[in-house]
C-alpha cells in the first residue's frame, strides 16, 4: 500500500518532514516496511490545517504531533487489511 506525504511548501511548513521521520520510524518498529511504501508528493491542492497524507483516494490532514496516533489508527489498520 502506498502512503503519499505532501512535501509542497505549505505542508512543508506544517511539518511534513517530521511526519515522514515518524512514519519511517514506526514502519521499522512495527515491521511494516514490506507492506507500506512511503513516498513524497507535490501539492495535492488540499493545503489545510495539517500536512496532506494520501492513502488510496483519501486525503487526510495530519499534524506532526498527531503523526504517531495517525499511524496506529489509520496506516496500521489499512496495512492489516
Ligand atoms: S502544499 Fe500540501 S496540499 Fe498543498
Amino acid at each position: 500500500m502506498k502512503v503519499q506525504i505532501c512535501i509542497g511548501s505549505s505542508c512543508h511548513l506544517r511539518g511534513s518532514e517530521t511526519i515522514v521521520k515518524t512514519f519511517n520510524r514506526l514502519l521499522k518498529e512495527e515491521k511494516l516496511e514490506a507492506q507500506v511504501e512511503l513516498c513524497g508528493s507535490f501539492c495535492m491542492g488540499a493545503c489545510s490545517k495539517g500536512v496532506s497524507v494520501k492513502i488510496g483516494e483519501n486525503i487526510y490532514h495530519v499534524k506532526p504531533e498527531d503523526a504517531e496516533d495517525f499511524f496506529r489508527e489509520v496506516i496500521r489498520k489499512e496495512a492489516a487489511r
